[in-house]
């Protein structure tokens, strides 16, 4: 929660408190005691400090962040990561932030997004063992940190217009939280069916439709690649489709498309049990698609935009198909599985098919946890894109300056799709190591009709270890921000 009142306004005394400045812009609004004690510490540009003083009877403590001179998204993202941990540190209640002038809208808009995400965290699971039951029998939660925000703004902030862009951090960031929420599941409980169930109550409640295709229709709609990779498992799959148009003065619709694989076990090329362990994160991209339809139906964008997802399990049994398999396709057509663990681009082929041909839709945009390879070649932090379109690169990548997402291009080139070439079918799922992040690609892409066409491997960048100053560990909520704002630009 944050509430946003004038700087003018500000009564020293009482809360914990943060105060930002950006070096090299004046202090001016702040309070005398703020000013003298910025003075006295003189931290680094970059770094937080803290202090604790006596005030009268009270104990006040203040935190002073020091951003550099024309600081850019990572700077502020680093000294917020660094008040967050130190006001978790602290179990601080109500905080009162100070910014004073200097800061430029846009970093405004970050800095709230990110005060709305400080107390964000995976903790179902991890009840007390002391804890008492609570009335409905449910474990209690430990203690959890809550801060709630005042934002002081400086004169240079219109207070309306600041209110109009919380509005909107606040979609955004619920939409990261959604999405963190869906992919830390485990597979135990996000099942399919179960994603399909949470996208719509999704719908209901921020108002954007859905329709949800049971395993018998996705057999007769000739999904014939989704069904292949799904029918290994006992937990059925599910096809959704989902509507925010909110732009009748347009024909344009933007597809997006996300890889929704609940589990992948690798089938029959098996993954090794260490691989195994975060697979339930397969289903990332699928949790930024419907987390993305939900922040764009709660902002209100002026965007017409149709959300896919194909949900299943790669899964091994009797049932499931082999390394070998020539499967066909909603495209018409057939595919040799050289690798039943390149399973993702076999359920997005039909789900990038279903957008150019039966949505109709002017772009695509597919989001994936599809290389390993990405990982490799572009670390944690960056997300893979390949583009054969230029007005949706230029799209993802002004998206990418304003957002936390990061994301690097690889190439398209035509030639490097011949490693898709098969003997015996069309095309062949695998083309092998060399350029994986990119052949998997123009796998896809060979599904998309001629459709200008974008897409996003967060293989790497979905999912982290550790906590970082970007969020806590497991789920990053990658690519909401991404295609929240990417879909804006399409639509400007
Ligand atoms: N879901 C994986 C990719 C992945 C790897 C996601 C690590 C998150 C973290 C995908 O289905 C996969 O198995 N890809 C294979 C492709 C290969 C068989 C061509 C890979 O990257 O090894
Ligand atoms: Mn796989
Ligand atoms: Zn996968």
């Amino acid at each position: 929660m944050i509430q946003l009142k004038q700087l003018s306004s500000y009564q020293p005394g009482g809360a914990m408190r943060v105060v930002l400045k950006t070096s090299g812009c004046p202090s001016d609004g702040l309070p005398r005691q703020d000013r003298d004690n910025l003075a006295a510490l003189a931290p680094k540009p970059g770094s937080v400090e803290l202090l604790r003083a006596a005030d009268g009877d009270k104990l006040t403590t203040a935190l002073y962040a020091l951003l550099p001179d024309r600081a850019a998204y990572d700077d502020l993202e680093e000294a917020t990561g660094e008040i967050i941990k130190q006001l978790k540190a602290q179990k601080a209640g109500a905080v009162d932030v100070l910014l004073a002038p200097g800061l430029p809208d846009t970093l405004l808009d970050a800095l709230m997004k990110q005060l709305l995400l400080a107390d964000d965290g995976f903790e179902r699971y991890r009840t007390s063992g002391i804890a008492p039951l609570g009335p409905a029998g449910e474990a209690e939660q430990p203690d959890r940190f809550k801060p709630e925000f005042t934002l002081y703004l400086p004169q240079e902030h219109d207070l309306a217009k600041a209110g109009a862009s919380l509005q909107e951090a606040v979609a955004l960031a619920g939409g990261i939280r959604t999405a963190r929420r869906l992919v830390n599941e485990p597979a135990n409980v996000m099942t399919p069916d179960r994603l399909a169930r949470e996208a719509q109550a999704l719908a209901r409640e921020h108002g954007f439709e859905i329709t949800v295709y049971d395993e018998r229709q996705i057999q007769q709609m000739g999904l014939e690649a989704f069904w292949s990779v799904a029918k290994g498992s006992d937990a059925p799959p599910r096809f959704l489709v989902m509507r925010y148009m909110n732009r009748p003065d347009s024909n344009q619709v933007l597809a997006l498309v996300g890889k929704g694989l609940t589990y992948d076990s690798g089938g029959y090329s098996l993954k090794p049990a260490d691989s195994m362990l975060t697979m339930f994160c397969d289903m990332g991209g699928a949790g930024a698609v419907i987390s993305a339809m939900a922040a764009l139906a709660d902002m209100k964008a002026p965007v017409n935009v149709v959300g896919i997802v194909a949900a299943c399990e790669n899964m091994i049994s009797g049932h499931a198909y082999h390394n070998g398999d020539i499967i066909g396709s909603l495209s018409g057509k057939f595919i040799e599985v050289v690798n039943t663990d390149a399973e993702g681009r076999l359920t997005l082929a039909d789900a990038i098919t279903y957008a150019a041909t039966v949505v109709k839709a002017d772009k695509i945009i597919d989001i994936a946890t599809l290389t390993g390879a990405v990982g490799v070649a572009l670390g944690h932090e960056i997300t893979g894109v390949v583009c054969d379109h230029e007005g949706i690169y230029q799209a993802l990548s002004r998206a990418s300056e304003q957002s936390g997402d990061k994301i690097w291009r690889l190439p398209h080139f035509d030639f490097l799709a011949k490693a898709n070439k098969s003997e015996r079918a069309d095309i062949k799922n695998s083309g092998g190591r060399p350029a994986g992040t990119a052949t998997a690609a123009l796998f896809c892409r060979a599904f998309a009709f001629g459709v200008p066409w974008g897409h996003l491997d967060i293989a790497g960048t979905a999912y982290q270890d550790k906590p970082t100053s970007k969020g806590p560990q497991g789920a990053t909520g990658v690519g909401v921000e991404l295609l929240v704002r990417a879909a804006r630009h399409l639509f400007d």
